[in-house]
């Protein structure tokens, strides 16, 4: 198959992690017969340099042409770095939410699986550790807190920020649609994460879970405040197989699980619309600390090419001998800095990448 692929390669590390995914997939291009044309396209911080804004209608228009997205990540150090004296719609992130919008991406899948080859690097106490873990986090992509009308202004003398969280019907029906049928394909059980307790958004959020849930009599669904899921994932991981919640809990939960899975630089995110088109990108940030120092962990942005070979292409073989082969490396003692452990061998970003690449 001839497949192509857009690849925003974005800040900091992400230039060093997206190299050793292309490695990976030109490997596997090479191994199964296939063809991967890459079209570079610039969003984030580089796209301000480049052209002003963080996001040209160019790349978006040239992402929808493409079969898929492959992204590193953008921004950088937001006290240090001059994109952040920018108005805050001009700055790298507010590139990443519009390119999100503009293509529907309203579905981010995390998969957040702990490797029995890192216990060590998690940070959870050993018995916990042990049992290991394998969730899914559905993370809702295009609404809520992150795309409310916002505004700061003086009111009577204040300085007044409001930010809005807003869902209506349609948008939580179709995350939770896509978190039960997942749920489907893995062990069925799906927990939605809310605050309904408090929210109105997560009020409607569980009526509307419920109603879904009506259509799928093999998944079980369990409601859990985001307060009390926060301390569930340290206290007892295992008990989580998909995981639905709204845009700021997924982002905030995400990056706690990835966490516990040793290093965020280990966890990959599909961004699907309704399609099967997605926007495949790490769940870490740029990094600008080790930028540029072939240091970083290309795992996550390797996993996440796995992932679009699997949900974009269809391509399941590809997907397994990629997934495999990162099990692999990780079996033969190859750690980057950040998963390092005693008596492993620490290897460089392209060192991790090549050897994932030789084992396809
Ligand atoms: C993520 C990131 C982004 C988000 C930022 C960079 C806007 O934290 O993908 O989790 O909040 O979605
Ligand atoms: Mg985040």
């Amino acid at each position: 198959m001839e497949k192509n692929i857009a690849v925003i390669k974005g800040d900091g590390i992400g230039p060093e992690i997206v190299t050793e995914a292309m490695k990976v997939l030109d490997k596997v291009a090479e191994k199964f017969g296939h063809k991967f044309n890459y079209e570079q396209l610039l969003m984030g911080g580089c796209s301000i340099d480049a052209n002003g804004v963080p996001l040209t209608d160019e790349t978006i228009e040239r992402c929808k042409a493409a079969d898929a997205v492959l992204m590193g990540s953008i921004g950088g150090n937001t006290t240090t770095s001059p994109w952040y004296k920018l108005p805050a719609n001009l700055r790298p992130e507010a590139g990443l939410l519009k390119l999100r919008k503009s293509l529907g991406l309203f579905a981010n899948l995390r998969p957040c699986v702990l490797y029995k080859q890192l216990s060590e690097a998690c940070p959870l106490k050993k018995e916990i550790a042990e049992k290991g873990f394998d969730m899914l986090i559905m993370r809702e992509l295009t609404g809520g807190l992150y795309f409310g009308e916002r505004k700061t202004e003086e009111v009577d003398g204040v300085m007044t920020a409001v930010d809005t969280l807003s869902y209506n019907e349609n948008e939580i029906r179709r995350i939770a649609i896509k978190a039960f049928d997942v749920a489907m394909q893995r062990r069925k059980k799906v927990t939605s994460v809310d605050k309904a307790n408090v929210l109105d958004s997560s009020r409607l959020w569980r009526k509307v879970v419920e109603e879904v849930a009506k259509d799928y009599p093999e998944v079980t669904l369990e409601h859990m405040l985001v307060d009390n899921s926060a301390m569930q994932l340290v206290k007892d991981p295992a008990q989580f197989d998909v995981m639905v919640t709204e845009n700021m809990f997924g982002d905030i939960l995400s990056d706690e699980a990835s966490m516990i899975t040793g290093s965020i630089g280990m966890l990959a995110s599909a961004s699907m619309n309704e399609t099967s088109f997605g926007l495949y990108e790490p769940s870490g940030g740029s990094a600008p600390d080790i930028a540029g120092q072939n240091k970083a962990n290309p795992i996550a942005t390797i996993l996440s090419a796995a992932m679009m070979l699997r949900y974009s292409f269809k391509m399941d073989k590809e997907a397994d001998a990629v997934e495999n082969a990162v099990n692999q490396a990780l079996e033969n003692g190859f750690r980057t800095g950040d998963i390092m452990s005693e008596g492993m061998t620490l290897v460089s970003c392209s060192g991790m990448g090549d050897k994932i690449a030789e084992l396809i």
